[in-house]
């Protein structure tokens, strides 16, 4: 395992700074099935993880693995196509390694898409809904270790981890595109099993509104480096107790492409705004 330290973060940056990434203002990680957002920018470097220094590689067959820089009108926009997950074996400090090395990049905003089963009875298949909040029951924390005083605070507040002001633009992008944008509280659990009935009923007793397996790990480093996010979630699942039906991935993934022009849209003219 990698003990990632400042200098890991300033050679990868620098690797990518001489590919071309000389100025991003905009982050964006795109979550299972949500690859579409890369048709919307104007693409100008593609590099797969594997060509770049201390990244994982994504071992999900359906996430890409690469980073895209381009433009979004006149915004710089970086962005990772395929996320890495702690249930491929990858250690938090790997997961969660390119949002620093974003940070040093000079990015300012960070976005992320996700796919989630949804527990509130409101929440219908391909329903896009913003994080308002989050309950982290992954085992383990990208913050755990020696903490270089560089990297940021040692005891990350998390009292508004999803930034307000850009929560803010997502409504009313999304009020003004008429996309239904709902709000909720994501859960974190490891994965890479879907949930029991009973573990639906007691994640939905947390005060969760739907649950994934991701996200989390690099919003609270978003939060230690000082870089305001926000977050969307698809669902693609519906987890009621009561009444779950057998669901496959193949079907996670077919109605989370279903949501993805529509979040596209969304994201961009979010990006336009901020
Ligand atoms: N549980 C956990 N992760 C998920 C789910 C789910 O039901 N759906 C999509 N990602």
């Amino acid at each position: 395992m990698i003990n990632y330290t400042p200098e890991h973060v300033a050679d990868c940056a620098r690797f990518l700074q001489d590919k071309g990434i000389i100025q991003s203002t905009i982050g964006i990680v795109l979550g299972t099935g949500l690859g579409a957002f890369t048709r919307e920018m104007e693409i100008e470097l593609t590099i797969p993880y594997q060509e770049i220094p201390y990244f994982p590689t994504s071992t999900v067959e359906f996430h890409k693995g690469q980073l895209v820089y381009g433009s979004i009108g006149s915004k710089k926009v970086l962005a990772m196509q395929g996320r890495f997950h702690y249930y491929e074996g990858y250690s938090m400090q790997q997961i969660t390694f390119p949002i620093r090395v974003m940070k040093a990049l000079g990015v300012r905003y960070l976005f992320l898409s996700n796919a989630a089963g949804g527990m509130n009875p409101s929440f219908k298949k391909g329903d896009l809904v913003l994080l308002d909040d989050h309950i982290n029951l992954q085992p383990d924390n990208p913050l755990r270790g020696m903490n270089d005083p560089s990297w940021g605070q040692r005891f990350v507040d998390l009292c508004a981890p999803y930034d307000g002001h850009l929560n803010a633009l997502f409504e009313m992008k999304a009020s003004e595109l008429k996309i239904p944008l709902k709000k909720g509280v994501y859960v974190a659990v490891m994965g890479p099993n879907l949930e029991t009935r009973a573990e639906y009923r007691w994640l939905r007793n947390t005060g969760a509104d739907m649950v994934g397996m991701s996200t989390v790990p690099e919003v609270i480093v978003a939060n230690q480096v000082g870089l305001p996010c926000a977050a969307v979630s698809v669902i693609t699942d519906e987890c009621d107790p009561d009444n779950l039906k057998p669901v496959n991935i193949a079907e996670i993934i077919e109605v989370a492409g279903k949501s993805d022009k529509t979040l596209s849209l969304l994201v961009k003219a979010v990006m336009g705004a901020c």
